[in-house]
């Protein structure tokens, strides 16, 4: 697991920080506090901090890119000016007409569109990155949503405020608040698996963190077996027991080091 220098208590430190920074900054921003099913005050983000959070996710060309109550539009505007399709959600009405005009000054309103509404209602379906900067039970709340709604892959950027018992795949210091978080959307891969041999397997599966307590003996790795999945890839912890693998649709490749790989599908 890739992890920034920062501690766990400077993170926790600096997370605090920026929650008390959010509720005291409410009154000076002239934030909008109180529209009905708001889940956080409009505060400004750093725009170092919109460009860090672009290069953690790696946003390009390519990308479908949903900031989940997007304020004045910037993240939006910054992926679009990296060439991704960018769409913001912003359920304060003045933000999203801001939004729209800087979208336009910066001439990027054909890949940076806004919707006024409801985060929560949005579809994520298609997006291969979401942005998030909510407060921490507004994630949480958010959290199955994105598990049920969001492909394999696709990363998931919170400034500030973790997913709770979804451990982060990367966390990085920012510049003016409690870090950035991002996070790889796991496959589902816990269940049974049956290799053409007939060997029958399960694998425990925590978020992205899976488990194999009885290795099937044809990957002639041991008896037990812990690692993680980026996306649809599977990828050992330790260094005993090597093992990789991948999902490709219904489809489970497992390869051991030095070994022939193994295919499994779905009992
Ligand atoms: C801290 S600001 C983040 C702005 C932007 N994402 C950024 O990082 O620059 C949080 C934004 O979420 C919006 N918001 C809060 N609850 C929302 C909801 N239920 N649906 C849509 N937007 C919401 C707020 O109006 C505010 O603009």
């Amino acid at each position: 697991m890739k992890h920034g220098s920062s501690s766990p208590l400077t993170v926790l430190g600096a997370a605090l920080g920026a929650l008390l920074g959010l509720l005291l900054s409410l009154p000076a921003l002239g934030a909008t506090a109180g529209l009905p099913g708001q889940v956080a005050p409009f505060v400004v983000m750093d725009e170092r901090d919109v460009k860090a959070a672009l290069k953690l996710a790696k946003v390009g060309r390519g990308d479908r890119l949903i900031d989940l109550g997007s304020g004045d539009g910037r993240i939006v505007i910054a992926a679009a000016k990296r060439g991704a399709e960018a769409l913001g959600v912003e359920l304060d009405p003045s933000l999203v007409m801001k939004a729209r005009r800087a979208a336009e000054r910066a001439g990027v309103e054909q890949r940076a569109r806004f919707i006024e509404g409801d985060l929560f209602a949005q579809d994520l379906s298609t997006a291969t990155v979401v942005t998030l900067y909510l407060f921490p039970d507004a994630n949480l709340a958010l959290r199955p949503k994105l598990l049920r709604e969001l492909s394999p892959g696709t990363r998931i950027v919170s400034n500030s405020f973790d997913l709770g018992a979804w451990k982060p795949d990367a966390h990085i210091q920012a510049a003016s608040s409690g870090g950035l978080l991002l996070w790889i959307v796991p496959a589902p891969l816990g269940g049974a698996w049956c290799t053409a041999r007939g060997e029958r397997f399960q694998f425990e599966q925590t978020y992205h963190a899976v488990r194999l307590r009885k290795v099937p003996p044809s990957l002639g790795i041991g008896a037990s077996w812990e690692g993680r999945l980026r996306g649809s890839k599977l990828i050992s912890d330790g260094t005993e027991g090597r093992l990789s693998g991948r999902l490709e649709g219904a489809k489970l490749i497992l390869q051991a080091s030095g070994a022939a790989s193994v295919k499994a599908t779905r009992c």
